[in-house]
């Protein structure tokens, strides 16, 4: 018997919107989905480029106004992967509508505006589900598996950091992610730590942060000599305190000179540690001293650490980026259709930018901040 079809709408066909479009294309062929995603309309910034993006990720039909393909009834699903200031009107207009809301990461450009959004969602019985795609990484499942088993012991302390170069050359131009309205390493890349940190070590209580921006300037746009101030931050270090009484410390960098994704952390506990970065992905390290011989073991991903064995049936082949995002989306496509629930929904993305607040708020009045 055939499954029933659903309809998608995408908005924004650049990096993460290619990303949610191969997702959506591929996932029925790995998991089991209840529902088989139809692609059925893209929305770009105009309708030249729409059509283009459309053609070439395999939707039905492209379209210049997002509102349209809100409205649009053969959508269902609205997969928003537009500038981060356009991710509260997208969603808001298709919680109005009715329609489930797949939204990237950071929910919106404050947590004031994260709140509206959540809220109305709640109201309206909607899905919702944030772009965290790396807490779907197996490796990350299972180091939450140890730490909440006691194999590490009393969890002690976290370091946490999201480290990429992609900002470090002065040149790289202004762009909605230096737009002071949501911009700058924390909330763009920042998120992403906090939210790992949060699912392996619950909330955090307290924070005090420094924010820095290196680069005072970039060019207008590409290649431009006008040149136009930066107002947000390109790395953030801060002191945290869970509310489960762990110390640490989190690091967000876009100006990272030589990491291209290091993602990455290490949390101690009272008998064993646990290690991990994004950079090796299909690997989780886990210290233990047995019979003297004390040092990190590598745990490799493969076919037991559900679900890579969707993928491939042989250890050692590896996930890969996109792939995190198909196992997302196979979340997704489960709720969706009823009876199980997916996250990170709207309102743990609103705990997250909370956090993201509460460490500009601490470096703008140089002291320690309560979340
Ligand atoms: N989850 C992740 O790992 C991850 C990685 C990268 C980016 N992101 C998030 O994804 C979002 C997009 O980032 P990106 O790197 O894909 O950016 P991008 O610049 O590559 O793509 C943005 C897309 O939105 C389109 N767009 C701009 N204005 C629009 C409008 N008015 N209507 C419709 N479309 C419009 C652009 O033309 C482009 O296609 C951001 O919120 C970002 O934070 C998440």
């Amino acid at each position: 018997m055939s499954k029933p079809e659903i309809g998608i709408g995408l908005v924004g066909s650049g990096f993460m919107g290619r990303c949610h479009a191969n997702a959506f294309r591929s996932v029925s062929g790995l998991f089991d989905v209840p529902v088989t995603p139809r692609l059925e309309v893209l929305a770009d910034a105009t309708d030249e480029l729409a059509q283009h993006s459309a053609l070439a990720l395999g939707f039905a039909r492209g379209t210049g106004d997002w509102r349209s393909l809100v409205a649009d009834d053969a959508v269902d699903i609205v997969a928003i992967t537009a500038p981060n200031v356009l991710h509260a009107p997208i969603a808001h207009a298709a919680i109005d509508a009715g329609k489930t809301v797949y939204c990237e990461k950071p929910l919106s450009t404050t947590a004031a505006l994260a709140l509206e959004m959540t809220e109305a969602a709640e109201a309206a019985g909607i899905v919702t589900l944030v772009g965290f795609n790396f807490l779907r990484n197996p490796m990350i499942k299972l180091a939450r598996e140890i730490i909440t088993s006691g194999e590490i012991g009393e969890v002690t302390g976290f370091r946490g950091r999201h480290a990429e170069n992609y900002m470090a050359n002065p040149d790289v131009p202004h762009s909605f992610r230096t737009d002071p309205q949501g911009g700058g390493a924390l909330a763009d890349i920042g998120s992403h730590i906090i939210s790992m940190a949060r699912y392996l070590l619950g909330p955090m209580a307290e924070v005090q942060a420094d924010c820095r921006t290196i680069h005072a300037t970039r060019p207008k746009t590409l290649g431009a000599s006008e040149r136009t101030p930066v107002a947000v931050d390109d790395m953030t270090h801060a002191l945290v305190r869970f509310a489960n009484g762990v110390s640490g410390s989190i690091e967000a960098n876009w100006a990272a000179t030589a990491r291209t994704m290091d993602l990455s952390w290490e949390i101690t506990g009272t008998s064993g540690a646990l290690a991990f970065g994004q950079e090796a992905m299909n690997e989780l390290l886990i210290w233990s001293d047995t019979g003297g011989r004390s040092g990190y073991k590598r745990i490799e991903a493969g076919p037991s650490h559900p679900p890579y064995g969707a993928f491939c049936p042989a250890p050692g082949h590896h996930l890969g980026f996109n792939d995190l995002k198909v196992i997302e989306v196979a979340e997704l496509l489960s709720a969706h259709a009823g009876g199980v629930s997916c996250g990170p929904d709207f309102r743990e993305a609103y705990e997250v930018q909370r956090t993201v607040e509460a460490m500009q708020h601490s470096h703008a009045s140089r002291r320690w901040v309560s979340i």
